[in-house]
């Protein structure tokens, strides 16, 4: 049986639909901190808060391999993690798969930190693992579009940095590839997508989509964690979305390994398409 945490999540639940294609869906188990929140994910859920460690005993009985998909309360992930993977060596699951963060090991991130926490957890916990590096989401971007389409500009503090994004979708198919294949124990893959682009790039392929004129602005980190509070976005988090896009800068976000269409067998979902996705889901006004 195969377990899944963060199922409820926008990647756990593409990862569940994938993963139905795979195996029959009486092998999966969908861990929720909220299981009416699993109804409609059409497999068992069982309540796991990773806050909650008596939950997670329950949760796993029974699972062979675990998908640990990282948890979203930064801050709080080691310790999350750690109860989870407790719970895992206590409940004799053979193979956890961990979602971290592309070169956990030298990227200039504030979130490297407890991702490699986690991965040296894992490592210590006497299971098989594989580590899934995974890359920016190509929809951490295009969720910037409708903003920049009512601004007029595409803002951000990533100079000239090369971005390796890939959608969520991209990310999911290849945890079900590792989850659903074989040979991946003990490996670390560094997953990002087969195109890279800069935020110039992006503007430049929003203004070819809609026929206006986005420009990229690039900003100091100050100055776009500025106009990202003045858009009602929380202190704490703007301080860390500006410090992440001046890691971008710096290559934090660049692979071109090509890793994660090797694990798929497919090209990555190119950025063209994806912002043509966005712009269906939110078309400019007048369009
Ligand atoms: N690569 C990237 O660009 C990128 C971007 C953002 C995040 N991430 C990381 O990748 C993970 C998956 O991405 P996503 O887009 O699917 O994020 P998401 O939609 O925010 O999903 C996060 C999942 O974590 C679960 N969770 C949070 N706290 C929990 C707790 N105490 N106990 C049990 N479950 C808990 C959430 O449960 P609920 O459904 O109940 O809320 C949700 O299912 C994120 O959690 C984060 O670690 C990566």
């Amino acid at each position: 049986m195969i377990a899944i945490t963060g199922a409820t999540g926008q990647l756990g639940r593409l990862v569940v639909e994938k993963l139905k294609a795979k195996t029959s869906a009486s092998d999966i188990v969908a861990l929720a901190r909220s299981t009416a929140k699993a109804a409609g994910l059409g497999v068992a859920a069982r309540e796991a808060d990773y806050d909650k460690p008596e939950t997670l005993g329950r949760a796993l009985d029974g699972a062979d391999t675990l998908l640990l998909i990282s948890s979203s309360e930064v801050g709080k992930r080691a310790t999350q993690h750690r109860a989870v993977i407790e719970a895992a060596k206590k409940a004799g699951v053979r193979r956890i798969v961990y979602t971290s963060l592309l070169h956990a090991d030298t990227s200039p991130l504030s979130l490297a930190e407890e991702h490699l926490a986690t991965e040296a957890e894992l490592k210590a916990s006497g299971i098989a693992f594989t580590i899934l590096r995974n890359g920016w989401y190509t929809e951490n971007y295009t969720g910037s579009i409708p903003g920049a389409l009512a601004g007029g500009a595409l803002l951000g503090s990533a100079g000239e940095g090369k971005v390796s994004s890939a959608t969520r979708a991209d990310f999911a198919e290849a945890a079900v590839a590792v989850l659903t294949g074989e040979g991946h124990e003990g490996r670390t893959y560094e997953l990002g997508g087969d195109e890279d682009w800069t935020l110039q790039d992006l503007s430049a392929e929003v203004s070819r989509q809609t026929g206006r004129a986005i420009p990229y602005r690039n900003l100091s980190e100050a100055e776009y964690a500025d106009a990202l509070k003045g858009f009602g976005l929380p202190e704490g988090f703007v301080r860390m979305i500006a410090g992440w896009d001046v890691g971008a800068s710096q290559g934090a976000l660049f692979d071109d390994s090509r890793q994660l269409s090797k694990l798929t067998g497919r090209p990555t979902t190119p950025l063209s398409v994806a912002v043509a996705e966005a712009l269906k889901q939110a078309p400019p006004a007048g369009a």
